[in-house]
């Protein structure tokens, strides 16, 4: 039976309180437990949760103020808990093998010395991560400062956290059926909800967009072909807006736009479409803003949003190939630079505070991939020899790269030393081999 069409009323994803806010340091309390929650209409979905939520609970940190995450996990599988876009010391990176067992617990600390930035967590077990994740375990991690507090932007309940990944249900049972590399993930949820609707006031939002999909590539675009204005990406605000018709998200990436529905009567609906890559008919829509009101409205967008600091001198470059087994052999795998991975191998010695060029290449594969590299945001030099395009002008940590693309990226690592991997974000990839290590010092 097909899933109703915003049926359903778009949820807001909880903000977690803090245990502790001692010493300067908020600390919080997470247990990684099953949880069954009724999704579809009539039927109940058993899930891997962040403290029964799905998604998980949004921590909102503030930049040079820690954060101590415990994770307990009561789960029956390894989970590790990886806070994506962060810059953190290797030990809490929450590594591909650096998992906390079943009973077992951990604490993790974040430094929150890097700007501003829309991150998000999920779990990161080798082999595992693609159906951990697939199964629930995700959630957001807003980190602010005060240069992104100073500026004008929408706030408080017109900043809405917009978190999208599709699911492939057992629609009789509501079970959530987990294959590596299947395609007929056709299911929608927002924040959780399949195809939600959302009751905006007719003024301007910041909507933070956030692909949380094992590699499901987004397209997002207004259904009357209007204007939004893109003001961030992975790493938090891009230099300067960009007024555009369509947002990109791969699996992994977050934009966040602002949309001024105040241009709409009372009354209007909106669906936000998906014309992505792949989008069968299932997946072509996604929600539907209602505009259900008027509301005053303060905030602008300005011409300037931040200043980045200019790019250091290179001190060294290299290239990084993606491969995968396109033959259609079971069990397939996938590749960086020709190997999978293996956790013993260093793949990358980087000096110390090192500035490196990474030519990242997609040039060999014919389906589309990504590629995302911890402990660093880094900047898009170039896309297929051209200058990058006004969205990928910003910090990021997960760049898109369709078949036969290549893309020229500029990483500083002069914040930690140790071993850190980089990987395809396409889950089911990176499951099946498609990441490496690097390790700084
Ligand atoms: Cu979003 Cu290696 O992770
Ligand atoms: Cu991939």
């Amino acid at each position: 039976a097909a899933v109703p069409l915003f049926a359903v009323e778009m949820p807001l994803v909880p903000v977690l309180a803090p245990v502790s806010t001692a010493d300067g340091v908020d600390t919080y309390e997470m247990t990684m437990r099953t949880q069954a929650k009724e999704i579809l209409p009539g039927v109940r979905t058993e899930l891997r949760t962040f403290n029964g939520q799905f998604p998980g609970p949004t921590i909102k940190a503030r930049r040079n103020r820690p954060v101590v995450i415990r994770q307990r996990n009561e789960l029956d599988v390894d989970v590790s808990v990886h806070l994506h876009g962060a810059s953190v010391p290797p030990a809490d990176d929450g590594g591909p093998m650096d998992v906390i067992a079943p009973g077992a617990e951990r604490q993790y600390t974040y430094p929150n010395k890097q700007p501003h930035a829309p991150l998000w967590y999920h779990d990161h077990a080798h082999h595992l991560e693609a159906e951990n994740v697939y199964r629930g375990l995700h959630g957001s991690y807003l980190l602010t400062d005060d240069e992104e507090e100073a500026l004008p932007l929408p706030t408080d309940e017109y900043d809405v956290l917009i978190a999208i990944r599709d699911a492939h249900f057992d629609t009789a049972t509501g079970a959530l059926q987990y294959q590596m590399g299947d395609r007929a993930r056709t299911t929608l949820l927002v924040n959780g909800a399949p195809y939600p609707y959302f009751k905006v006031a007719a003024r301007s939002y910041r909507l933070r967009l956030a692909n949380h999909s094992n590699q499901r590539f987004l397209e997002l675009r207004l259904e009357d072909d209007s204007d939004m204005t893109q003001i961030a990406s992975d790493g938090g605000l891009l230099p300067r807006p960009h007024t555009t018709k369509a947002v990109y998200l791969t699996s992994g990436e977050r934009a966040d736009v602002v949309v001024d529905f105040s241009r709409y009567p009372v009354g209007t609906r909106l669906v936000l479409k998906n014309t992505g890559f792949g989008a069968v008919e299932d997946v072509s829509q996604v929600m539907r803003f209602d505009v259900a009101r008027t509301a005053q409205d303060n905030s602008s967008v300005p011409d300037v949003l931040r200043k980045l600091p200019p790019l250091p001198q290179p001190t060294a470059e290299r290239t990084v190939v993606l491969s995968m087994d396109e033959d259609g052999r079971p069990d397939p795998k996938a590749y960086i630079d020709g190997k999978l991975y293996d956790h013993a191998r260093v793949d990358a010695h980087i000096r110390s505070g090192a500035s490196e060029i990474w030519t990242v290449t997609n040039a060999n594969t014919k389906v589309p991939h990504n590629f995302h590299m911890h402990l660093v945001q880094f900047r898009v030099l170039e896309r297929q020899g051209a200058a990058p395009r006004p969205e990928e002008e910003g910090l990021k940590d997960t760049v898109r790269l369709m078949p036969g693309e290549t893309v020229k990226l500029q990483a500083t690592f002069d914040a930690y030393r140790g071993e850190y991997v980089y990987h395809c974000h396409m889950l089911d990839h990176s499951a099946m081999g498609m990441m490496a290590t690097m390790k700084i010092g």
